[in-house]
């Protein structure tokens, strides 16, 4: 396949903290179909995760930011700005964390606090940079904005947890502003709904092995794996889209559609032969 997409675009990218990032690959990929690139994570990511290493093969600067805190997104777009000599094509966020996930503090009897900043962190952060592109007049006109979101959004899916409120939210805000950011700038605004990925967000939730295992046996093309993902951001990047904004696109291998398969029938139905 001739890996030439993104020839001469320029993008940001939000969330590669390891090479099991999702990304991770969007930057590998996005910068292997000829993108510059420039990469940020919050402070603390940067300095415990391995954004550097991914910085030194792509080429790429990294610039540290807090995705709760207006300043710190303000900063980031204006250094992007001046790195890319002006406005750029792309920005991918792809930014997840539920305290309340992590602490295994049950849905029925969450902390209020822990939940704003779910919204805060895997949703608002969205808005705030969407807001803050906007403003500045970051984004090329045909640019593409897209964020990672999970079927939990429609779906649930037991042990999400508040994560399934964050993604409707973050679901909601890239059609609220995918209609202003398309209508003003032409400028497109999409979500993807990826399936469960072996990464350190996914990890973090309450039996996901299972999940993963269960979604793989439902979806008839198999779980979509995070390189996977990063294909269709690159597709998303594209100019091949320039009309698609304000969707929430399924990336599951066909899971959002199913009821029941086979294969998870008789793992189902084993379970119970065990049990006699
Ligand atoms: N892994 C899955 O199963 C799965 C499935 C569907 C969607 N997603 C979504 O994909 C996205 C990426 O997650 P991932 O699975 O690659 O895991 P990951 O842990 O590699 O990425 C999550 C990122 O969010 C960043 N982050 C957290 N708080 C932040 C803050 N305050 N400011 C800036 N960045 C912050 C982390 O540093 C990390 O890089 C998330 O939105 C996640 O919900 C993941």
């Amino acid at each position: 396949m001739e890996r030439s997409l993104l020839k001469g675009k320029k993008g940001l990218i939000f969330g590669a903290l390891n090479d099991k990032s999702i990304a991770w690959q969007v930057a590998l990929k996005t910068w292997q179909h000829g993108a510059r690139l420039v990469l940020t994570n919050s402070p603390v990511a940067v300095r415990m995760g391995s954004i550097n290493e991914l910085a030194r093969i792509t080429d790429s600067s990294v610039i540290p930011a807090d995705a709760t805190r207006m300043d710190d997104i303000e900063k980031l777009i204006s250094e992007t700005m001046e790195i890319f000599g002006g406005r750029f094509d792309f920005i991918l966020h792809s930014i997840g964390m539920s305290p309340n996930v992590r602490k295994n503090i049950p849905y029925e009897n969450t902390s209020y606090e822990n939940m704003l900043k779910a919204f805060d962190i895997s949703a608002l952060s969205f808005h705030r940079i969407l807001q803050t592109a906007y403003r500045l007049d970051a984004i090329k006109e045909r640019g593409s904005v897209v964020a990672l979101s999970y079927v939990a959004a429609q779906r649930t899916l037991t042990g999400y947890n508040d994560m399934g409120d964050a993604k409707a939210l973050l679901e909601s805000i890239a059609r609220s502003f995918g209609y202003i950011y398309g209508r003003d700038r032409k400028v497109r605004v999409n979500t993807i709904s990826q399936s469960p990925t072996l990464t350190t967000a996914g990890s973090g939730i309450h039996g996901f092995d299972s999940l993963v295992d269960f979604s793989e046996r439902m979806s008839p093309l198999g779980n979509a794996n995070a390189e996977e993902c990063a294909d269709y951001c690159v597709v998303l990047f594209s100019d091949l889209t320039r009309k698609v904004t304000m969707q929430n696109l399924y990336h599951d291998g066909g899971f959002s559609s199913m009821g029941m398969s086979l294969k998870a029938i008789e793992q189902y139905r084993k379970s119970f032969e065990e049990c006699d």
